[in-house]
């Protein structure tokens, strides 16, 4: 079949262009028929044109233009004219082409989902007809900026000195803390590589290896529960340098977004973006990702309550737990009882067991507590938090964990229904001094915070020895917005500081050379003090396009199930494939 040589596209028709002949390739969008006239709307991904078949064309071409149908594939020569009504909600609303030759590419069943950026079609569907949903310009725009951004980081990258080095995809379990996806080994049966929850490890072999300054645009692998921005494969801007200390790591990054801002989205953001410790993130806004685009912070009511007549506070007190209070300006109104209600039962999987309310109008304070407290204490309570006529205060008591928790969540949830999260401010902020290790409660163990190859802090390296838990370290993380962008730290290259921090994680010998013994030896022979970073590039575009979930910014993604709907990825493999790795499948019987 002849294809047509385009010499246009479809988005970039304008005035300019009138009484040219052009050819366009592209997609009907629609197509009506209005006797004498049929007009079609064609697609291609930088937008839309109208085309006019007139009678003025042979009649074999216009009954050929009249079998036209959505979402057939197209090539079309005619002439730009000025539209004489001009269609304000196309960019090319001030032309059209009136069409002298028509070839049909491909003709298409009527698709299961509509070619437009706002319908509100099912999720799962969308997925499954990826190919369809790409089409829509809004997807397109989104690989695009993908790809500009990649770009860059490889420019930007480039021109400080890092090398582009790719690391292996079926290696040894990273140390990253979630789980692993396990491809089993034919060659080596029994045994099985993971594939990368990230390039941590190589990355540092590099380090030792003289490389310097690595960088990498990489896959990464986690099996984890899903949310908006997590998925089970990702991409991480990867990078590490030899000979620097925080700030150094820091100043280069706060170069490459300050770029990234200015050539992609056009905004000036300052540098040095504020640095805020772990704690202070914690103490007022309960998160270690604090958004800091609205105010609702925390603030500690633990003295206050201390010697009061509600057992809740008190014995959340009493068991080393605290009472901390957020105050929703001109929440009053907003948040009804039932509005309420649901605000306590969504901190439940926080793991508060209540929420506390107050509630300060001009004549009155009423709270969930009106039994336990006089109006003079809530209003103590009230003035505490500065509170005004018609504002909320919620409260919660608990082990901290859970006050931050839920706060932190309750702070930005309600933030976002009250409508105070503005798409277009970028509240850069870097997160440092976090604790070096933290407890699990699960596993009733302690562990790394970050990864067991970050450092402590300079001050803390003798604690290490001695009272490792309390250790600060070495490490930092990008945020924007409430979204962790990216995380990293300076990392241990001493042996015996290596040691000391596997101790601290109770280590046995065998599993430290079991899990990391090829890292320890070459740690022998000569590692240059070092540290990098990696960003989440899906977070990073998700934010910068505004898009409410990673997936819109990832041409395959995986659905809430983990599965590629379009290929139907995770499927059964034969019998005969498991036996050539060693495997069977344990039937139900058997378990
Ligand atoms: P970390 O585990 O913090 O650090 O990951 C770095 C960044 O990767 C992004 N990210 C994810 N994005 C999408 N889906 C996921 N499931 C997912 N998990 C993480 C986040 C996160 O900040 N090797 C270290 C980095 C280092 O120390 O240099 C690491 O991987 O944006």
């Amino acid at each position: 079949m002849k294809v047509l040589k385009r010499t246009h596209m479809c988005g970039e028709l304008t005035k300019a262009n009138i009484d040219e002949q052009v050819v366009l390739n592209g997609w009907i969008q629609k197509r009506r028929n209005l006797g004498g006239l049929i007009f079609c709307d064609v697609r291609d991904k930088t937008g839309i044109t109208q085309v006019v078949f007139d009678d003025k064309i042979p009649q074999e071409l216009f009954d050929k233009a009249d079998t036209l149908r959505s979402e057939y594939v197209v090539g079309i020569t005619g002439t730009v004219k000025e539209r004489e009504s001009k269609n304000p909600d196309l960019p090319t609303g001030d032309i059209e082409v009136f069409a002298d030759d028509l070839v049909i590419y491909s003709k298409a069943d009527t698709p299961p989902i509509y070619i437009k950026d706002d319908d509100n079609v099912d999720d799962n569907l969308r997925l499954k007809y990826r190919y369809l949903d790409l089409r829509k310009k809004k997807m397109q725009d989104n690989l695009a900026f993908r790809a500009k951004l990649t770009n860059l980081a490889r420019t930007y990258y480039a021109e400080n000195g890092f090398t582009e080095v790719e690391t292996p995809m079926l290696i040894k379990s990273t140390p990253e803390g979630a789980r692993d996806y396990l491809v089993p080994s034919r060659v080596n049966q029994g045994h099985f590589y993971a594939l990368p929850q990230s390039p941590q490890t190589f990355k540092q072999l590099l380090m030792v290896g003289g490389t310097d300054r690595y960088f990498q645009i990489a896959k990464c692998f986690r099996d984890e529960d899903l949310r908006a921005d997590r998925q089970p494969e990702f991409t991480q801007i990867d990078l590490e340098m030899s000979f620097v200390n925080i700030d150094d790591v820091i100043e280069v990054q706060e170069g490459f977004l300050k770029r990234v801002f200015k050539e992609l989205k056009g905004i000036d953001i300052e540098t040095p973006f504020p640095r805020m410790t772990w704690e202070e993130a914690m103490n007022r806004y309960g998160s270690d990702k604090p958004d800091t685009r609205f105010g609702f912070e925390l603030q500690d009511i633990t003295d206050i309550v201390r010697e009061c007549d509600f057992k809740v506070f008190t014995d959340a007190i009493d068991a080393g737990g605290s009472v901390r209070a957020i105050c929703i300006t001109g929440g009053a109104p907003v948040y009804t009882r039932k509005k309420i209600d649901k605000l306590t039962n969504d901190v439940k999987s926080y793991g508060a067991k209540g929420m506390v309310w107050i509630k300060k109008t001009e004549s009155e304070i009423t709270s969930s507590v009106n039994k336990f407290f006089t109006p003079e204490q809530l209003g103590e309570i009230a003035d505490a938090v500065g509170a005004q006529n018609d504002d909320l205060i919620l409260i919660i008591s608990d082990k901290n964990k859970v006050v931050y928790d839920s706060l932190g969540f309750l702070r930005r949830h309600i933030a976002g229904e009250m409508g105070l999260l503005d798409d277009n401010k970028f509240n850069l902020l870097w997160v440092v001094d976090f604790p070096l290790f933290e407890y699990d409660e699960k596993e009733d163990r302690w562990s790394a915070m970050h990864h067991p190859f970050t450092s402590p802090k300079d001050e803390d390296a003798e604690l290490l020895k001695t009272d490792p838990h309390a250790c600060k370290a070495n490490a930092y993380d990008i945020v924007l917005n409430g979204v962790e962008l990216g995380g990293g730290s300076i990392r241990i290259h001493d042996r015996e500081m290596q040691e000391d921090m596997f101790r601290a994680l109770q280590m046995s010998d065998e599993e430290i050379e079991e899990k990391f013994g090829f890292l320890v030896e070459a740690f022998k022979y000569g590692a240059p003090p070092h540290g990098g970073l990696a960003y989440g590039l899906d977070r990073l575009i998700m934010l910068l396009t505004g898009e409410k979930s990673i997936r819109e910014v990832i041409a395959f993604p995986k659905n809430q199930n983990a599965q590629c709907m379009v290929s139907e990825a995770p499927g059964i493999v034969d019998n005969a494939q498991l036996e050539e790795l060693g495997l069977r499948m344990i039937d139900d019987k058997e378990q």
